[in-house]
């Protein structure tokens, strides 16, 4: 069973009496376990898409289906638990809270689960030092690098161990050293945790590291294989376009 089985999946914007076309029936699978990129400019629908497979718009035609679900077809309360047990979401600003520890915001989808803060505490500061940045557990996010609080953004989406974990240019607000290491950090995970790895993103240099990239253009999907492995270090003198924003 594919965990991603997309099928004739369209999305229109509609605004007042303005009509946006972003996907025109566009279909791929993902199966458990694998690491894929999406590229596109900027406004070609990378967003849209990560937004209909996290559940966040279901409000498309077509068929999108989640580990077998259909999301269009989910209840608010399911769609919830769906979005809490096995989808992690990252965000390109982070979205940590200024106001709580960094061990804190990784807790933060125990505690929505219900589960036991001890456990949350433990699997937390694990979490932290698996990414990276466990002597931050005690501080807060103000007093971190960008890189640092991407980090710490990992760890709190993958406490509910997800089988999915969704990435919309999770290295737009990075230096491209740092931005290359969370990358590599995200291979790491996907071998080491199983965790299947979706990133979006426009710069191409750093999707090419996926051994699967789908290319989003014109309302379609592309897709296509690389030969996997390559470092994201080793990919900066091939490149020739700087990035579209
Ligand atoms: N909530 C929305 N309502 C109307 N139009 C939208 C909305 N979100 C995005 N769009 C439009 O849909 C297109 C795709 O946007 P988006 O998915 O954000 O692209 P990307 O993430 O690739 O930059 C753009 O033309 C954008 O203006
Ligand atoms: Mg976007």
């Amino acid at each position: 069973m594919a965990l991603i089985e997309i099928r004739d999946l369209t999305k229109t914007y509609r605004l007042a009496n303005v009509v946006t076309p972003v996907l025109d029936h566009v279909g791929f699978s993902v199966e458990e376990g694998e690491f894929l990129s999406i590229i596109g400019p900027s406004g070609s629908g990378k967003t849209t898409l990560l937004n209909l497979l996290g559940g966040l718009d279901r409000e498309y035609t077509g068929s999108l289906k989640i580990a077998d679900k259909e999301m269009k077809a989910l209840s608010d309360r399911r769609i919830s638990t769906l979005r809490n047990r096995t989808i992690g979401f990252i965000f390109q600003s982070f979205h940590l809270l200024e106001h709580l520890t960094c061990l804190e915001n990784v807790m933060l989808p125990y505690f929505f689960a219900g589960r036991p803060t001890k456990e949350a505490q433990a699997r937390g500061r694990l979490l932290l030092e698996k990414v990276g940045v466990a002597d931050k557990a005690e501080v807060r996010p103000i007093y971190i690098s960008g890189g640092q609080k991407q980090r710490v953004a990992i760890a709190r989406a993958l406490i509910m161990q997800p089988k999915l974990l969704l990435c919309d240019e999770p290295t737009g607000n990075l230096d491209r050293e740092t931005g290359a290491q969370i990358v590599d950090l995200f291979r790491e995970l996907n071998k080491d945790l199983g965790v299947t790895v979706l990133v979006v993103t426009h710069d191409e240099r750093l999707s090419r590291v996926a051994p699967r990239i789908l290319h989003l253009a014109d309302r379609k999907i592309e897709d296509t294989r690389t030969e996997p492995g390559k470092r994201v270090t080793d990919l900066s003198s091939s490149s020739s376009a700087p990035p579209a924003d």
